[in-house]
């Protein structure tokens, strides 16, 4: 493990307290990268506002918590590829989604210590899921049957509402550049009829930021969120009929 060199005040010598090298530990490492994981210092853009933990959870959690879009990290380091396949470094993932979410303007090299620092983190979550995660992405978005707006809030809370806050009001949102739903979504969309405008939500939610949609939302897989969930929020918006 390669260690920032630190300095150390012995304090064997207390009138001329000589400094002293030392290696910092690997349990110094790990919380350095916990640190970085955990806040938005991986990108240095004053437009990101999102950490690694707002997408990714370190376990596998059951049904009542958090529903996010990427998959839990631990095992990560011993999975043979990434990202639905779409890469075999781990490195080029984390930067994928540094590049994709977070607006960083340079990849992060494995030479840097942050990248050491995140990389011992993510070791310390060790055994975790070792296989590849699956991550069905819905190319072609379709027109989905009514759901139950009952149930939509519920899936709302647990899947959007950390980054959009409460519906109609925005309370918690996590930045203000993120879309008030349904308001700020309807005024954009204001040429569309009612059942268009449901299916662009549909199209939003499974293509987040690609497919020629742009911006910094993530795409939800199947797995991340079924077709059945994502019609009950789309009621639980109450976008105007
Ligand atoms: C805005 C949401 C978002 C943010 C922020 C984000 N990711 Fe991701 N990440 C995703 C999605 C979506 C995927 C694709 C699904 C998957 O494979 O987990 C993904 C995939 C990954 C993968 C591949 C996982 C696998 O097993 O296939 C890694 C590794 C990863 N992200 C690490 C990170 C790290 C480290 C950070 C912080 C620097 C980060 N991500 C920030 C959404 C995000
Ligand atoms: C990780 C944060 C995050 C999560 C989680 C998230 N969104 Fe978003 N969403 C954004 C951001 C950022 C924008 C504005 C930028 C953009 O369009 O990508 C946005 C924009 C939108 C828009 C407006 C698109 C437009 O063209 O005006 C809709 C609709 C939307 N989100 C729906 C949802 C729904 C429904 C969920 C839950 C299933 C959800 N979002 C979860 C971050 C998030």
């Amino acid at each position: 493990m390669n260690c920032q060199v630190r300095k150390k005040v012995s304090w064997l010598l207390p009138i001329v307290a000589l400094p002293r090298l030392v290696a910092c530990s690997a349990p110094d490492l790990v919380a350095e990268g916990e640190a970085l994981f955990t806040s938005t210092d991986l990108s240095p853009s004053e437009f990101n506002s999102y950490s690694c933990e707002t997408c990714h959870d370190r376990e596998p959690t059951d049904g009542l918590a958090l529903n996010k879009p990427g998959a839990p990290l631990a095992g990560v380091t011993l999975r043979p590829t990434f990202y639905g396949g779409q890469y075999n470094d781990l490195l080029d993932a984390v930067n994928g989604c540094r590049a994709a979410y977070m607006a960083a303007p340079e990849p992060l090299l494995a030479t840097e210590h942050d990248a050491r620092a995140l990389y011992a983190f993510l070791e310390s979550l060790e055994p975790g899921r070792a296989e590849a995660q699956p991550f069905s992405v819905v190319s072609v978005p379709q027109e989905l049957p009514r759901g139950d707006a009952t149930r939509g809030q519920d899936s709302y809370v647990r899947t959007c509402l950390s980054c959009h806050g409460q519906i109609h009001t925005g309370a918690g949102r996590l930045s203000d550049r993120i879309t008030l739903l349904p308001e700020d979504f309807v005024i954009e969309h204001a040429d569309y009829t009612p059942r268009v405008r449901r299916i662009i939500v549909v199209e939003k939610v499974r293509h987040g930021g690609f497919y020629g949609y742009g911006g910094d939302m993530p795409p939800f897989s199947l797995e991340a969120l079924d077709d059945e969930q994502l019609a009950d929020i789309i009621e639980a918006l109450d976008l105007p009929e």
